[in-house]
């Protein structure tokens, strides 16, 4: 496999940097950024890239999308951070916005993903203790194997991903592990009056987007409703338009009972989590018992409600929803040998690389990347391919062509 790779000497010295300087705790592609516009991003020698992981999907509404940026700078120089020793007059309107859109009593904001999965998980527990009567520290939530919910030892504890849980041992109990998309496992799980909830990504993202059976989820959320078990949605990466819908577990009308969102809560400018649930569960927590610094703090909100906006006013989702169908549709045409299948829903794709050489994807991805197409593999023969929302028609029609000359390199 021949590659003919252009690594400028600023590229380099960015690269070298990170890597003398910088924990080792990722792999990049070499390519360094200093700019993004919408479905663009730029590296330092000003090479224009369409960008198709969006920051793992936390850049739904495109980059430095105008009305998030200037939601940002003006609530920058009004007021950033009271902390929730005080009020301040962002909260409660950003409670009473997310709130009505996604039909919950109330909402509990935080910073990262990863903190709201946590949050998602004391909230079950408590829920399980003082409103199930489950006996103290015997509760149990079920997970499903091939999981991603993010890094803390706790989440990571009940990961089936080495790669993830390795040597970071001991781990938190509490977890049972199930295959994903196994309803019968489910059902068998569930007989145990231990369990207080169900913790599920409506699509695997991390897993290589994995979508489930249609009707797998209304079937768990109904075995849950039937054993009294909490049905928890980490719409983290699938959430927010991303698949077509404003939640993924809107395909299958299920509320769930405990929605995380994440990610493109905030359009990719600065972390801002949320956990909603209803007044049972929520206010099983009291002032004192849980929190975050900069949970809830007016920069964040003003940032997440204008995200928020974003989506609802530029119809991301019905965008997604169609050039989300067409793009795969265009995938299949190429009929390429190299590509086993192409899934997802929505603009949160995958393809599956068919080839004898383990490194494939990666190459494939360095491949896309001269082309100027930024991807990247997960889990070794897998690339998402998931594009800001606001991607038009033509500009998948150029990446479509991208995507199919750079898979000549496999040839
Ligand atoms: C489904 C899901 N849950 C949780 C997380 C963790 O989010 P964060 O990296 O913001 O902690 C991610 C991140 O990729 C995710 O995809």
């Amino acid at each position: 496999m021949e590659q003919t790779l252009s690594v400028s000497e600023q590229t380099n010295y960015y690269l070298s940097l990170e890597e003398k300087y910088g924990a080792h705790n990722y792999h990049p592609l070499p390519v360094v950024l200093n700019k993004g516009e919408g479905v663009f991003v730029y590296d330092v020698d000003g090479k224009r890239y369409y960008d198709f992981l969006s920051g793992y999907s936390a850049v739904n509404q495109g980059h430095c999308h105008p009305k998030i940026v200037a939601a940002l700078i003006e609530q920058a120089q009004e007021l950033t951070l009271t902390s929730r020793a005080f009020y301040n007059n962002l909260l409660g309107e950003f409670e009473k916005m997310i709130t009505n859109i996604f039909g919950f009593d109330k909402v509990l904001p935080m910073n990262t993903g990863v903190e709201a999965v946590e949050t998602a998980i004391k909230l079950c527990r408590r829920w399980g203790y003082l409103v199930k009567g489950i006996e103290d520290n015997k509760a149990k939530i079920i997970v499903c194997s091939e999981n991603f919910h993010g890094r803390t030892s706790t989440v990571i504890s009940f990961s089936s991903d080495p790669a993830s849980y390795s040597k970071f041992g001991p781990y938190t109990p509490g977890f049972e592990i199930i295959p994903y998309n196994n309803i019968e496992a489910l059902a068998n799980a569930l007989q145990d009056k231990n369990v207080a909830g169900f913790l599920v990504e409506p699509i695997q993202g991390e897993a290589g987007v994995v979508v489930p059976t249609e009707g797998y989820l209304s079937k768990a959320k109904q075995l849950c409703e039937v054993h009294n078990v909490l049905f928890i949605a980490d719409e983290i990466q699938t959430g927010l338009a991303r698949t077509g819908k404003m939640l993924a577990c809107d395909h299958e009308n299920v509320h769930p009972d405990i929605l995380i969102l994440g990610k493109a809560l905030s359009g990719g400018t600065l972390p801002v989590s949320a956990v909603l649930a209803n007044d049972e569960l929520m206010l099983t927590i009291k002032p004192g018992e849980h929190g975050s610094t900069y949970g809830g703090n007016p920069l964040a909100c003003k940032v997440a409600m204008a995200s928020l906006n974003a989506l609802i006013d530029e119809k991301m989702a019905e965008n997604a929803e169609t050039l989300g169908q067409y793009f795969r549709e265009k995938i299949e045409a190429l009929n390429s040998p190299h590509i086993k299948l192409i899934r997802g829903k929505g603009l949160l794709n995958a393809i599956v690389v068919d080839h004898a050489n383990r490194e494939a994807a990666w190459d494939l991805c360095l491949q896309l990347k001269e082309n100027g197409l930024l991807a990247k593999p997960t889990h070794g023969d897998k690339i998402r391919f998931a594009p800001p929302l606001v991607i038009t028609k033509e500009q998948i029609d150029e990446c479509v062509g991208i995507i199919a000359e750079s898979l000549k390199v496999l040839d």
